[in-house]
């Protein structure tokens, strides 16, 4: 299937590591655009190094609206328009709720909300006058149960399911569609993580492989997840073949959840 999305201009929020960085180099590979908007510089610099034709980095801070509105500027001006948002922007650290500190709450609602409606508002006056667009958030299975150790996450995650559908109703009549996939436990690779990347602190520390390997097998499929294995199903979504599709969230997490 051809998803035409050739010379597309597509955004990627937190797309220099991991999920955001295979998220990336997939619409690179399929010929588009890629604005690599991250707070890790150097991160985005250096993937935007691998695919130079088809890859910008910018350094962008989701948390900050006039961060974000430079951004989207700069890619109007340099690629002409905006077809596809993709909010992967994400941090968390797992810990119980009654152990949190509240400054990581704070991070986790700054980025995985704020990130979300700071770059959902900011493209959608362009997209609106377009009559066409693409907002495909990275969710998290533990917005749709409520996971263990990852209670104010959860929520934000959740928040993100609800807005999307939300902001679906409201401007689809634009021709406009919002989507939300939703990883399940996809540990980060050294290689491909940034000094951004949860997986470089304390989140990754966490996780050894025995007990990555515990965890895989609470999995129906038997293993956890892959960046890779994320990317078609936002590819998909973002493409004209999933024009019809809107306000929907897509587990892609071996059956950890199926609701
Ligand atoms: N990996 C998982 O197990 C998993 C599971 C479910 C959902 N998710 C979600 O997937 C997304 C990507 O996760 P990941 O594992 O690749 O994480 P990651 O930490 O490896 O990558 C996140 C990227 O976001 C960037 N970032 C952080 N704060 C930012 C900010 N303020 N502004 C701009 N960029 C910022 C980081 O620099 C990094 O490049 C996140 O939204 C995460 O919540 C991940």
């Amino acid at each position: 299937m051809d998803l035409e999305l050739e010379n597309k201009s597509v955004i990627v929020s937190g797309g220099a590591s991991n999920i955001g960085r295979a998220i990336s180099l997939g619409f690179a590979a399929e010929g588009a655009r890629v604005c690599v908007a991250d707070i890790d510089e150097q991160q985005a610099t250096s993937l935007a190094g691998l695919e130079p034709e088809k890859l910008t980095a910018l350094r962008t801070d989701v948390t900050d609206p006039a961060s974000v509105q430079a951004t989207i500027d700069s890619v109007l001006r340099e690629f002409g328009a905006i077809d596809v948002l993709v909010n992967c922007a994400g941090w968390t650290v797992d810990r119980l709720f009654i152990e949190k500190p509240r400054e990581e709450w704070e991070k986790e609602i700054a980025i995985d909300i704020w990130g979300f409606i700071n770059f959902t508002r900011g493209v959608l006056d362009h997209m609106i006058e377009r009559r066409s667009g693409r907002v495909v958030s990275i969710g998290s299975d533990a917005g749709r149960i409520g996971e263990w150790r990852e209670a104010v996450y959860s929520g934000t995650k959740a928040g993100v399911v609800a807005m999307s559908k939300a902001i679906a109703r409201e401007v689809g009549r634009y021709g406009i569609t919002l989507n939300v996939v939703c990883p399940g436990f996809t540990p980060g690779r050294a290689e491909e993580s940034g000094e951004g990347s949860i997986w470089r602190g304390e989140q990754g520390s966490q996780f050894d492989d025995e007990t990555l390997e515990k965890v895989a097998k609470s999995y129906p499929l038997r293993r956890l997840g892959r960046p890779e294995d994320i990317v078609p199903v936002v590819l998909l979504l973002a493409s004209e073949r999933a024009s019809y599709v809107t306000g929907q969230t897509w587990s892609v997490s071996g059956g950890y959840t199926m609701i």
